[in-house]
């Protein structure tokens, strides 16, 4: 009797074990968006970020993202490369420097690729098309935010979207910093503050 149980219970086991390995391995064979934060120097009123998006899918290409997000406290865009927000919001408190955008919830899309080279950045500027296994980048000054990493605030309800793709994004992660290698590879930075946000593929529409 007792040796019937154990058995039992071994083939329970097994079974949820392999149930369990198929669904991790469903999940990753989808592959994901993952958009990355890295917050590369503090300014008097807040940060400049490089915003990355890797497209981890193995098939499905992004035929245009675009990108939003809601801010936590008072945060305007001072400036933006390689991408631009579709409004420029309520600026008008502002008197002589004026923001790219005051938006709360700002909407971002990338820029064609003829972008003049002054508003360009290491990949960015492909329209927002983004192939398997290739990111694209911008880079935003962000002010009235924190100045350091106590003080700033992570962007909430992250979306990404794309013509007739519809994706769920996961909570805004504080990761550890990203490491970057200079050109000559004889040394190695660090940003001041990482942040990962991962999206799903959820359905065509
Ligand atoms: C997203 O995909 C990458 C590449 O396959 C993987 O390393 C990473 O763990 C995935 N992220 C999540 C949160 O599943
Ligand atoms: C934003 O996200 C928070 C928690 O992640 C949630 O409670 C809230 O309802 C969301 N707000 C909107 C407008 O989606
Ligand atoms: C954050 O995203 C980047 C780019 O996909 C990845 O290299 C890094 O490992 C991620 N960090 C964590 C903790 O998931």
């Amino acid at each position: 009797m007792e040796s019937l149980f154990s058995a039992m219970m071994i083939v329970l086991l097994l079974v949820s074990f392999s149930c369990l390995t198929s669904s991790e391995a469903r999940s990753s064979n989808n592959g994901n968006i993952t958009v990355k934060w890295d917050l590369m120097n503090w300014t008097p009123d807040g940060y400049v970020a490089v915003v990355t998006a890797y497209n981890y899918q193995k098939q499905r290409s992004v035929p245009g993202w675009t990108m939003s997000w809601r801010w936590t406290k008072k945060e305007v865009i001072w400036s933006m490369v390689g991408a631009q927000t579709t409004e420029q919001g309520d600026c008008s408190k502002f008197k002589f420097n004026i923001p790219h955008s005051c938006m709360r919830k700002p909407i971002v899309v990338d820029l064609l690729p003829g972008t003049p080279y002054n508003q360009q950045i290491a990949n960015c500027c492909k329209n927002g098309i983004l192939k398997p296994g290739l990111e694209s980048s911008f880079q935003l000054a962000v002010g009235n935010a924190g100045t350091s990493s106590k003080t700033a605030r992570m962007p909430v309800n992250f979306t990404f979207t794309a013509p007739k793709q519809q994706y769920i994004c996961g909570p805004t992660k504080n990761v550890r910093p990203t490491r970057f290698i200079t050109a000559d590879k004889r040394r190695m930075t660090r940003a001041m503050m990482t942040w990962n946000i991962t999206c799903v593929f959820h359905k065509a529409t």
